[in-house]
């Protein structure tokens, strides 16, 4: 099922997510949900919180023609990240037509559970590293505008100011 897409200034975006300790159907049938939306707006990473549930799950795709890289992380912690940093054109289903630049650890290992609740490690570099970093920025109520440099934030005070004003036509405010 294609879940709604909860849009800036949306105040669950800055929740900080609950870990998560039930892993039965429910919680594949939110992956697999949220991989759907995610599919149908184009994206390759989205948080639980970013479909209106804040509970510490991410979903990402970064497959190739080649490849296929799908994860489905619950409970994700980082447990190591380069000194090395990469910059990466970041957008997110949250903000829709915002792009930016934004550096982060080229390399990242995280420590998270599957859907059975099994202890994984996920190693990335490149985009899988930032939307590692970036899903799991979600989880603490972190967006990619908050590490913005503030001269580039400026740069999209239009476009914040129009999700805000859309926000509030939507909700009546
Ligand atoms: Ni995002």
């Amino acid at each position: 099922m294609i879940l709604e897409i909860r849009k800036y200034p949306d105040p669950v975006l800055k929740k900080k997510s609950a870990p998560v300790d039930d892993f039965g159907a429910r919680l594949k049938q939110l992956c697999d949900d949220m991989l759907e939306t995610m599919y149908a707006n184009n994206g390759v990473g989205l948080a639980a919180n970013q479909v209106g549930v804040p509970i510490q799950v991410i979903t990402i795709d970064v497959s190739t023609e080649k490849e296929q890289h799908v994860y489905r992380l619950i409970n994700p912690i980082l447990v190591e990240t380069s000194r090395e940093k990469n910059e990466y054109e970041e957008g997110c289903l949250s903000f829709p037509g915002i792009t930016e630049k934004i550096y982060r650890p080229a390399k990242v290992k995280v420590r998270a559970q599957d859907t059975d609740g099994r202890v994984i490690f996920v190693e990335g570099e490149g985009l899988l590293a930032t939307a590692l970093q970036h899903e799991m920025d979600h989880l603490n109520g972190v967006v990619f505008v908050d590490r913005m440099s503030p001269v580039r934030k400026t740069l999209h005070n239009r476009e914040l100011k129009e999700l805000k004003e859309d926000y509030k036509k939507e909700h009546h405010k």
